[in-house]
């Protein structure tokens, strides 16, 4: 058991792109629940073990307020500083607690279920495709990110929405400020205005005229106030496109670093639903969260002082070698259940089937249409998103033989 408390979270993919940096799984190995030094020096709490993340993120009694709060906590770190969890962003249900949560969560459920998602399947599927002839227009090499991973969710998300995607340029590189894990709370204040005076617009403009979307359907809820709206639009809008851009990004990488895998993939098509779950599990690319202890509370033979801030680690959770055998491989035909690469408990991901749906005709369509995809630059020279909220990769300059 270690006795020193680690200063801040070992970021550094030491590793290799797509594995937990060293010294977290080293502390997971030693203590799954340990003490962690926050950078602006008070002590919380790190989780990285399998079965203590899957308990507390089902346990509410670690409040979620801290979760995405860049109003009130000075994030210039990344991390939270010690603070009483912060007032409520109005409509930002995944940084609330019951029962606030489940009041706004439930407007959402309906236009989110398995059967909803099944019935867009093939209308995303045109979305994918199109976005392909686009890329086959292009002469390689060419940034995978730019032209195929960030555009296909972001165009579902903005016609979900009703969110026009001519405003793209807008709310991306609001987005994208916002997402920096090191940022200075002016320029995230900025940036989360900037949207926020966007959407605001938007979601008021739908109250009067309603659409055939889920903005426009939550606008017909008198209950829900404009501020509500909007910062239930900010989420869903951000939540829905940054994740499964770089499951597409990375996956897409992972993928042409396993040659013999991505070969077993492409021999048979059957095993692309399984090969998302695995994906999703090995590359985790939705890693930190944060919690607030509201009580003394037991984890892992620990016990958390009320008060305490929480970070979990899903990628370190989702490596655990207690839950799956050889957790460090890449193995597409792996039965994944269990995976908490969507959390767990009542936050679990509101967009997950969609995102399912996204990234099985995504990585489909592409390895259908390009057989001869390959990295256009060395692996060590892509750039990884070390510094950002979401794991994956700023740009993959991809290539192709012409005509195949
Ligand atoms: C929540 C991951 C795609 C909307 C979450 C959480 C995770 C996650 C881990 C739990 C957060 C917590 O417990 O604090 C992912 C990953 C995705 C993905 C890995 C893609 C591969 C999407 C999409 C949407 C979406 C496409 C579209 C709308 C949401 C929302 C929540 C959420 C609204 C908050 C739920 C709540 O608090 O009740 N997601 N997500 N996500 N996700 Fe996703």
């Amino acid at each position: 058991m270690t006795t020193e408390i680690p200063a801040g979270l070992p970021m550094e993919r030491d590793a290799g792109p797509f594995d937990p940096p060293r010294a977290l799984t080293q502390l997971r190995d030693a203590r799954p629940v340990s003490p962690l030094r926050f950078p602006d020096g008070h002590d919380g709490w790190l989780v990285t073990g399998y079965e203590a993340v899957r308990q507390m993120m089902a346990d509410t009694r670690f409040s979620s307020r801290l979760d995405l709060d860049v109003v009130h906590v000075p994030y210039e770190t990344g991390m939270p500083a010690a603070t009483e969890p912060s007032p409520q962003i109005p409509g930002m249900f995944i940084a609330m607690d019951p029962p606030e949560h489940g009041r706004l969560r439930k407007r959402l459920t309906g236009a989110f279920t398995v059967k909803r998602m099944k019935q867009l399947e093939e209308h995303i599927g045109d979305i994918v495709e199109r976005q392909l002839d686009h890329l086959a227009r292009l002469a390689p090499p060419v940034d995978l990110v730019r032209e195929f991973a960030l555009p296909v969710p972001s165009l579902v998300i903005c016609e979900l929405l009703g969110v026009p995607y001519a405003d793209r340029d807008t709310f991306q590189a609001n987005a994208a400020q916002f997402m920096v894990r090191e940022q200075t709370l002016e320029e995230k204040m900025g940036a989360y205005i900037a949207l926020n005076t966007y959407l605001s617009e938007l979601v008021t403009n739908k109250r009067a005229e309603p659409g055939d979307d889920i903005l426009s359907d939550l606008a017909r809820h008198d209950d829900l106030t404009v501020e509500e709206l909007t910062g239930a639009a900010f989420l869903l809008l951000l939540a829905g496109h940054e994740t499964t851009a770089n499951m597409l990004s990375l996956g897409t990488f992972a993928l042409l670093e396993h040659p013999e895998q991505l070969a077993e993939l492409r021999a048979d098509p059957e095993l692309m639903p399984g090969a998302v779950e695995e994906l999703l599990r090995y590359l985790s690319v939705a890693d930190i969260f944060f919690r607030y202890a509201t009580e003394d509370l037991e984890l892992g033979g620990e016990t958390i002082p009320k008060g305490s801030t929480v970070v979990v680690s899903l990628l370190a959770a989702n490596r655990d070698p207690e839950r799956f055998e050889n957790p460090d491989t890449l193995d597409l035909r792996r039965n994944a259940r269990g995976l908490l690469s969507f959390g767990h408990g009542v936050h679990q991901c509101l967009g997950q089937q969609l995102a399912r749906i996204e990234m099985r005709a995504g990585f489909a369509g592409l390895l259908r249409r390009f057989p001869t995809l390959e990295l256009a630059v060395p692996a060590e020279e892509v750039k990884l998103r070390t510094d950002m909220n979401i794991y994956g990769v700023h740009e993959l300059p991809v290539t192709w033989t012409a005509g195949s």
